[in-house]
């Protein structure tokens, strides 16, 4: 297998659910990547804007209390409301600390701040990832004994802002994941419905019997119906290929018929007249050699005629099976006897319909006469010979069989035997082991389900011939 078909190879189903649900998957990344980023700079908005509250609540309080910590209640209250602990730390328009948490971290060195505007910055504090806000806030009470621009520290703990964002990103996960399930569930019956026709396409293609070359009809989806042309296209320039070639074959032992048959004529007047002992016996193989081309010629002929583009021009109507295998039969009674041979007739219809509706008598006649030929060629000499017409059932048609209690055919080779140019006994220099190959092709031509069996009591060969209801 080339590079190119193995890449092809993999299932189209899987290369289109790969482009849906891939580029699918991270987008979802993507929007869950975004979302994080989104919702913890909104708790980070909330909790910065609460931070400035609380610093200038507490400058106040520190101030009027001229200088005094928060009282534990209202610590309590704080971290009630906040569910953070806060600290903080108030120093006075000349730095010096006035109240609150002295350790507290001081605002990352080289940044300048300006008067009443907050910054904002995350630092760790006990052992815990804290928010702060420094800020410079106006005192402007005179009745207060600090006065001017202090410098308030508050830092809060983050438990609660991570919460929020634990909450909302499990939400959010959870959310992608069922719309994954579920646009992976409808991708996947998308995908199986759009590739309904191409299913159907094969379905078509495999029930067509092998010698069914028309164009394909089915309406299909735009994107097939390019490859449906070409295919239509390759299969109308086979069919023209193989009508040449079985028209040439049809000629080409036509052509040869006539000659041969001159040659066979001459030769058997030779050798009537031909006293010789050495020239009697080159004459015999010359007779018996141009004998077997001529069948040669014969059988390739019947074959041309009854393959499916041989056939084409063949009419087909209501055909009595009984009637016709009879009449064959008969007619080759004489034949049989001259080898020896007891060819009997069996009519098994018990009144039952033997019509084959959609018949040809020509080809039937071909078979029949092939299949009666080979049970007398390769019987000896007392072999008997039998053809049956079993008459239509209720679940099955009409069947024709053709039995004999001579060599038979080892199962092994049954299948082989039908092929063309297959002989199991090529020293029986009779056939050219293209018989069976033209009941098979009239077997076919009628939807016949063509069976070799053994003979009665497991001596001997059936064909059995069973045509459709
Ligand atoms: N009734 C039979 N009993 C035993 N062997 C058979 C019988 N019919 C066919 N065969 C075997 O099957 C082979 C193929 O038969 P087939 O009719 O296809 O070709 P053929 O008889 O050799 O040549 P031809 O094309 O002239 O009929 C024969 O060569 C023979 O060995
Ligand atoms: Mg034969």
């Amino acid at each position: 297998m080339t590079e190119n078909a193995t890449a092809i190879s993999t299932s189209l189903r899987a290369r289109l659910l790969r482009w849906l649900l891939l580029p699918g998957l991270m987008l979802a990344f993507g929007l869950l990547a975004k979302n994080y980023l989104t919702v913890s700079e909104m708790a980070n908005r909330i909790q910065d804007r609460l931070l400035v509250a609380l610093a200038v609540t507490i400058s106040e309080h520190a101030i009027n209390s001229r200088g005094d910590l928060l009282s534990r209640d209202i610590e309590l209250l704080l971290e009630q409301f906040t569910r953070e602990n806060t600290y903080y730390r108030v120093q006075g328009p000349d730095g010096a600390f006035v109240t609150g948490d002295s350790g507290l971290p001081r605002l990352p060195a080289g940044i300048t701040l300006e008067p009443g505007v907050p910054h904002f910055y995350n630092a760790h504090y006990r052992n815990e990832d804290v928010r702060a806000v420094t800020m410079k806030y106006l005192v402007s009470n005179p009745s207060s004994n600090i006065y001017g621009w202090v410098t308030i520290d508050v830092s809060q703990t983050r438990r609660e802002r991570d919460n929020l964002i634990y909450d909302e990103l499990l939400g959010s996960t959870t959310d992608f994941l069922v719309l994954m399930f579920l646009g992976g569930v409808f991708a996947w019956v998308g995908v199986s419905r759009g590739l309904a026709p191409l299913r159907r396409l094969q379905q078509a293609i495999r029930r067509r019997s092998t010698d069914d070359l028309r164009p394909i009809r089915h309406a299909m989806p735009k994107e097939v119906t390019e490859v449906v042309r070409s295919l239509n296209a390759l299969l109308a320039r086979l069919e023209s290929s193989i009508t040449a070639n079985q028209r040439f074959i049809a000629d080409a032992s036509h052509q040869l018929r006539t000659p041969l048959a001159t040659v066979q004529a001459e030769a058997e007047w030779a050798l009537r007249n031909a006293s010789d002992q050495q020239d009697r016996q080159a004459l015999e193989r010359i007779v018996s050699q141009t004998r077997q081309t001529a069948r040669l010629a014969n059988q390739l002929l019947n074959l041309a005629r009854v393959s499916p583009e041989g056939r084409k021009a063949v009419r087909y109507e209501k055909t009595d099976l009984l009637a016709l295998a009879a009449s064959v039969t008969s007619g080759m009674v004489r034949y049989a006897i001259r080898h020896d041979i007891d060819l009997g007739f069996d009519d098994q219809s018990e009144g039952m319909n033997c019509e084959i509706e959609t018949g040809n008598e020509v080809l039937l006649q071909e078979m029949l006469g092939n299949l009666i030929e080979n049970a007398i060629l390769y019987g000896t000499p007392g072999t008997i010979v039998t053809v049956r017409v079993i008459g239509r059932g209720v679940a099955v048609g009409p069947v024709l069989e053709v039995e004999d209690n001579g060599p038979g055919i080892p199962e092994k080779d049954r299948d082989t035997v039908l092929e063309r140019f297959v002989r199991l006994d090529e020293q029986n220099g009779q056939g050219c082991g293209l018989g069976l190959a033209i009941v098979k092709e009239v077997a076919n031509a009628h939807q016949a389900v063509m069976s070799l069996e053994d003979g009665k009591d497991g001596v001997g060969l059936k064909v059995r011939i069973a045509f459709p209801r």
